[in-house]
């Protein structure tokens, strides 16, 4: 396990990823049932940008501190929590802020000192459960939850060969696990075949009702940089097109470079 967030939080992917995760926990919480959270891939879950591996990258003076300087209204909501948050917020600290309290959230980090950071930022809290354990084992053995509501966040390192297939076949396990979930599988685009390919297992697969939201900051042909990245959505809440565009859109705008082979936008993949 080589990745470590540490050195990318706070990046132009991160801000792609968490803006649209607030946007989906916030729209499941308009109708009143509890739900729990799964975030298999959960990391530190806070980041001093301003020390250690974050400021020796700076990838976060091109994401969040983007946002943070001049926040686009379709961004408040997201950028307005980061800010209130302290220390830069990883995905469970950001989902934890917005639990309510029927709702609960569950955290794997299979990395161990990670995972003690992690236990550790939420020791006495009744609504978090941190668990050391395998992201693709956990689909099987969490899910479904008692509430019969949920969101599962899935958002892999993708250091290992195989991450797309594995990611495809977690998904699958989770939508068979737990056909009513909403997943967010979080995805890089470096170069087109690999999405290509995640888009065909996805629609070759009897996992329906998917889109993909996708932000690309240049053409991606350098298959060695993230030229730009993927949410994958299954079972997204109504009305996730129009109302994730415009959040897209600000994302774009503020982030992007003007490269050419910027751009942004929501597909379907699979219908309901
Ligand atoms: C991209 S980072 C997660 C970032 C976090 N979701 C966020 O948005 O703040 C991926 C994390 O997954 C952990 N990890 C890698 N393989 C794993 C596995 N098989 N099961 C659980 N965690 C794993 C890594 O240690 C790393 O902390």
């Amino acid at each position: 396990m080589n990745y470590r967030h540490a050195f990318h939080a706070g990046n132009f992917a991160d801000c792609i990823k968490h803006a649209l995760l607030v946007w989906l926990l916030r729209t499941m919480q308009r109708k009143p049932a509890a739900l729990m959270v799964l975030d298999t891939h959960a990391g530190l879950g806070r980041y001093d940008l301003t020390t250690g591996p974050a400021a020796r990258t700076g990838e976060w003076r091109h994401g969040i501190a983007r946002l943070l300087e001049q926040p686009p209204p379709a961004l408040a909501d997201y950028v307005d929590l980061v800010g209130r948050l302290g220390l830069y917020p990883g995905s469970p600290v950001l989902l934890r802020a917005l639990l309510r309290p029927a709702d609960r959230l569950a955290c794997c980090e299979l990395h161990p000192e990670d995972c003690d950071i992690l236990r550790a930022a939420f020791t006495r809290d009744r609504q978090v459960a941190v668990h050391h354990r395998d992201a693709w084992e956990a689909l099987g053995a969490l899910l479904p939850p008692a509430e019969k509501r949920g969101l599962i966040l899935i958002d892999p390192p993708f250091e290992a060969p195989d991450e797309f297939d594995r990611l495809a076949a977690g998904i699958r396990l989770a939508h068979r696990r737990f056909p009513q979930g909403v997943i967010a599988a979080w995805y890089p685009i470096k170069h087109l075949a690999p999405v290509r390919a995640f888009h065909t297992a996805l629609r070759d697969s009897p996992v329906r009702d998917v889109v993909a939201a996708e932000l690309t900051l240049r053409t991606p042909h350098d298959p060695a940089r993230l030229n730009g990245c993927g949410l994958l959505i299954v079972n997204p809440p109504w009305r996730f097109e129009s109302e994730a565009a415009p959040i897209l859109a600000a994302l774009r705008d503020r982030l992007g470079d003007g490269e050419a082979g910027e751009g942004c936008g929501i597909v379907r993949l699979v219908d309901e």
